[in-house]
């Protein structure tokens, strides 16, 4: 070894130190990779757990429509579902024109003022109801698209037909009118899974015990009518007028209807409209109990991203908005899910059973008798997501639990919920009823008791 001439020894030390270098930055290389991949991953995770600003869907423009081609309107844009799609497409950088009741009113329209000035895009707002002869032609002039949200979600009017169904469906056929007379390219039209299910057929092969398929975009609600589930008829209703419009009309855009369940999620201001009202129910502890309710559930962050999603790109038709198994509760589910996040909260957890909700159908004008009997359905068949999934529509908010805790934290945020119990009076008649009927068996049991003793005497 020691007779290795020292060039040959040089060349040999020089050579080992070499690989060792190239080694060296080969491991540095591949290191700062996966350090750089694991903080993309959860930089990500943590901004679309969140906010709406999902890179997924932000990131990417569509393939039909996009800002650069022109204003898109907004129907009923101090809605909880408008809203949000309201923040993707400021977002996105587009100029929005929304049309609002009451475009005085500070208190609905302060949220969007608000994201106005933080985003890119810009909203202005238009006076408009969907009862008015012509309310939506003036405002579609010279923009590409239109997101027909708007719809009246009364569920104890005293005339069901002149308080929804027919600005529901006149308001549909406005706005497609005017999308036509505009030249627009893309109209979407918010529908509901209440235009969907129930369908009898299913109801009587449930019955029978066979097995039932999930509901999808070719079924249609056949049980629903003006007297028995205004409100799902409504949907019904106006989504068939909105195909009717297309099919006679052939205007020249491309059409799209969007269907969902039950849609939560933060609030962006303190007024609770719309399901949210469910998780402020619970978290209030409106009433000591829980009703046997059950429902698909999604995040109205999708919502709101699948309407602008259709709106985008070359897709059309009806689209169902549905989550994984995971994404199906009973109201007790939700309550649990709250509870967990807001342990000093008054939020119910005893499932009342059915004859109780039929009572309380009765005191309390929020729950109907066709609800009734879609719980009385419960579980009953799933719907089936696939054909929005298919049309390249990511879901950016997949944990139903943190939309619940995210919902239920902006009620807190914005003070609607305090950790105080608000019982409203149907509570009280529904508490006071198993103390009536003990106090009535008490009576007949005492005046059998005395009547007795007088059979006796004489
Ligand atoms: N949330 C859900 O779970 C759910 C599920 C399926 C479908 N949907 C549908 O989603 C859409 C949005 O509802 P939402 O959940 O966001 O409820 P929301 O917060 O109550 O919003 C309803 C919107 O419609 C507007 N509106 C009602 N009647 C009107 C009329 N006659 N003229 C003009 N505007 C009128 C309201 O305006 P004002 O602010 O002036 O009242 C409000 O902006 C509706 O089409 C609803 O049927 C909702």
């Amino acid at each position: 070894m020691l007779l290795v001439s020292p060039s040959l020894r040089f060349s040999f030390c020089f050579s080992l130190r070499l690989v060792r270098l190239v080694r060296l930055a080969l491991v540095w290389c591949l290191q700062t990779v996966l350090l750089l991949g694991f903080l993309t991953h959860f930089t990500n995770q943590a901004e679309c757990s969140s906010s709406s600003a999902c890179p997924g869907l932000l990131d990417k423009m569509g393939d039909f429509l996009s800002p650069a081609d022109g204003c898109v309107v907004l129907t009923g844009a101090t809605g909880f579902v408008a809203g949000h799609i309201a923040e993707i497409l400021l977002e996105k950088g587009y100029e929005v024109r929304g049309t609002v009741r009451d475009p005085s009113n500070e208190g609905k329209l302060a949220h969007l003022k608000a994201l106005d000035a933080r985003l890119p895009g810009t909203i202005s707002f238009h006076k408009a109801d969907l009862s008015s002869d012509d309310p939506f032609t003036e405002v579609a002039k010279g923009c590409v698209g239109m997101l027909h949200v708007a719809s009246p979600a009364v569920f104890d009017a005293k005339d069901p037909e002149e308080a929804i169904l027919k600005p529901a469906i006149a308001g549909t056929n406005s706005a497609l009118r005017a999308a036509a007379a505009a030249n627009m390219k893309s109209v979407v039209v918010t529908s509901s899974v209440a235009a969907v299910r129930p369908v009898q057929a299913k109801w009587d092969a449930e019955a029978a015990g066979e097995p039932v398929s999930k509901y999808t975009e070719e079924d249609w609600n056949d049980v629903a009518t003006l007297d028995f589930g205004a409100y799902p008829t409504s949907k019904r209703e106006a989504e068939r007028a909105a195909h009717r419009f297309v099919e006679e009309q052939k205007p020249g855009f491309k059409f799209g209807t969007i269907h969902f369940p039950f849609a939560f999620g933060p609030q962006q201001n303190s007024r609770v409209t719309s399901s949210n009202n469910y998780i402020s129910h619970l978290l209030l502890g409106e009433v000591p109990f829980v009703v046997p309710l059950c429902s698909d559930i999604v995040d109205v962050r999708d919502v709101a991203g699948a309407h602008v999603h259709v709106l985008e790109n070359d897709v059309s038709g009806r689209f169902i908005v549905a989550n994984d198994e995971e994404h199906f509760m009973y109201m007790s589910d939700i309550a649990a899910s709250l509870k967990k996040n807001f342990p000093g909260f008054p939020i119910p957890s005893v499932t009342i059973p059915m004859p109780a909700l039929e009572i309380l159908a009765v005191v309390d004008d929020r729950i109907s008798s066709y609800e009734v009997e879609l719980a009385r359905h419960c579980p009953g068949p799933r719907f089936d997501g696939s054909r929005l999934r298919d049309s390249g529509y990511v879901f950016q908010h997949t944990d139903v639990h943190e939309t619940i805790r995210e919902a239920g934290q902006s009620m807190i945020d914005f003070k609607v919920a305090d950790g105080n119990r608000h019982l409203i009076p149907a509570a009280y008649v529904l508490i006071a009823i198993p103390f009536i009927v003990a106090g009535l068996l008490l009576w007949i049991i005492s005046r059998c008791f005395f009547s007795g003793k007088k059979v006796k005497q004489n």
